[in-house]
């Protein structure tokens, strides 16, 4: 096995996996695969990806990253594009990256010319042989795709560049013609050959043949390029790759045209995994895809494999309760194999154990008796699918602790509402019930909260005046638990001063929900004093 990774030996690496023992033995009747090269084409094929444009800034960074990671070859873009993209190549070319740089050139001489002009060593012509591409889009004949093909790869070998050659929609291309296209290109100095699945329509079985067909005919090394059309852009590498392909083309986070290229990290993953492959360091894959993530502002799926932020987030009970005594139990390999985070999610379907464990990692004695309502919490703050953080963790455990002895509520709040918005005065309207009245009340305030509040003082208590009000958004997220302290006196009796506390997810709600903490204090302690004045 060939080592990439910086700090990790093989054996522990193999540790660190959990997949099924039948992916080696059914192995066992085929060809071992060796080396495979990773040609990484996110600044290419990536960038065409509707919605992403990257500065040259932003292609030099991606480049260096990828650079860092070990793959082989970076293709960084399409000379022939623009003047900007031919100056981009240029930097790039300069900055003496460890793997090979490739410009994209269509099998025309000016585009030949401009990837010679940026000062790179290698290039990928390409011309598409299928029947269909040639009659609708090409208008050319198969003898005039082959002779252009031959003659662009001889014109750029002749100029001293590596060359790695596509038939561009090859697995709708007759076998034949594409066979007669790579034979001719072979005998013109080509140093590798491509098959893309152009639009992703291909099955294993199928590029296991054509690949498989491609070898029987070429010498040279044959690569894969697979788009995502039908989901099959993975199997259908991993089955070229069995067949015979020692290079394919990837793209970090499975960005490009339409519904992308194979991606990186899940081919890296796989030979890796199930066939005992290195290609590139995979503790690095964590920070190149958050990294492209980032500047492409190309969203990733929740549940992409390997990266996606739900790939080791574990929510529900049963899954937390097995990953905690044995991560193998629901993970196919240890995050830190590919530098990502295992996440335990505290949301609506936790159970008390992963809810008991996070709390014993951030160093809380939780009460055992108070974990039922502390549950009860939880679920209502996540039942509209919040994820709960430490932060908010720790709020609501730290409220429920240090939660007072519980007060009879003498006032109860029965309905509130809140009317609010741009250039319209909030006004709210409680309903609350007191000792079994029940009175209904409107108050105007600067905005919902201060509505709030006052149509509550007016409901329960006049002469109730607020001291303090604090509110603080735990994580500082928009979805932020929120946590709101109140301090009202009774201006009847200046010496009383009741605190109110609340958590929760809506400000106004979480503001009158302290409130009412607040008032019912104040009416606790008068009850204990008899109304006596305490001053
Ligand atoms: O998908 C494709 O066929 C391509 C070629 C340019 C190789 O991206
Ligand atoms: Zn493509």
């Amino acid at each position: 096995m060939k080592i990439k990774q910086a700090s990790v030996n093989a054996e522990d690496m193999e540790k660190m996996l959990a997949v099924s023992p039948y992916n080696r033995i059914a192995l066992e009747d085929i060809e071992p695969i060796g080396n495979v090269s990773m040609f990484d084409t996110t600044l290419r094929d990536g960038e065409q990806a509707p919605g992403i444009a990257l500065s040259p800034e932003d292609k030099i960074r991606i480049a260096t990253a990828l650079d860092d990671l070990g793959v082989d070859a970076i293709e960084a873009g399409f000379a022939a594009s623009s003047e900007a993209e031919k100056e981009t190549l240029r930097k790039i070319a300069g900055s003496r990256l460890d793997a090979d740089v490739y410009s994209l050139a269509r099998s025309v001489k000016a585009d030949i010319d401009a990837v010679i002009d940026t000062g790179l060593d290698c290039i990928h012509t390409f011309i598409a042989t299928s029947d269909l591409h040639m009659k609708y889009k090409l208008k050319m004949t198969p003898e005039q795709v082959k002779e252009r093909a031959v003659e662009t790869v001889q014109y750029a070998k002749d100029h001293g560049l590596t060359v790695q050659f596509s038939c561009e929609d090859a697995t709708r291309s007759d076998m034949n013609f594409m066979k007669e296209v790579l034979l001719a290109v072979q005998e013109a100095g080509v140093d590798s050959v491509n098959i893309p699945d152009t639009v992703g329509v291909i099955t294993p079985r199928a590029m296991s043949y054509v690949i498989s067909e491609i070898k029987k005919a070429v010498k040279v090394p044959i690569s894969v390029h697979c788009h995502n059309d039908l989901g099959l852009a993975l199997p259908n590498t991993i089955a070229a790759i069995e067949s015979g392909a020692s290079i394919c083309h990837v793209c970090i986070n499975g960005i490009g045209e339409r519904t992308g290229n194979v991606a990186l990290e899940e081919v890296a993953l796989n030979l890796f995994a199930n066939y005992g492959v290195q290609t590139v360091d995979l503790s690095k894959i964590g920070q190149t895809s958050k990294l492209v993530e980032r500047i492409t502002g190309f969203p990733m799926a929740y549940n992409k494999p390997i990266v996606g932020r739900n790939a080791f987030a574990h929510e529900s009970g049963i899954h937390v309760h097995g990953v905690m005594n044995n991560t193998a139990t629901y993970e196919p390999f240890l995050p830190e194999l590919v530098g990502v985070d295992r996440k335990i999610v505290i949301g609506k379907h936790s159970g008390v154990h992963s809810v008991h464990g996070r709390l014993e990692n951030l160093g809380i004695e939780f009460p055992e008796e108070k974990m039922e309502e502390l549950m009860t919490s939880i679920k209502d703050i996540a039942s509209g699918g919040k994820e709960i953080d430490d932060a908010e963790l720790i709020t609501i455990a730290d409220h429920i602790m240090w939660k007072k002895e519980t007060i009879d509520e003498a006032v109860n709040l029965k309905e509130f509402a809140v009317f609010t918005g741009k250039d319209i005065t909030s006004t709210a309207t409680v309903t609350v019930d007191i000792a079994g009245k029940t009175r209904t009340v409107s108050e105007i305030g600067v905005g919902p909260v201060d509505a709030a509040i006052n149509a509550i003082k007016k409901a329960v208590n006049d002469n109730m005046s607020m001291e303090e009000y604090k509110l603080s958004a735990i994580t500082g997220k928009s979805d932020s638990i929120c946590e709101v302290t109140v301090m009202v006196k009774n201006v009847q009796d200046d010496c009383s001063m009741s605190v109110g506390k609340a958590v929760g997810l809506d400000i106004v709600e979480t503001s009158v929900d302290a409130t009412m903490a607040a008032i019912n204090r104040d009416y606790a302690r008068q009850r204990k004093n008899n109304g006596k004045n305490n001053c």
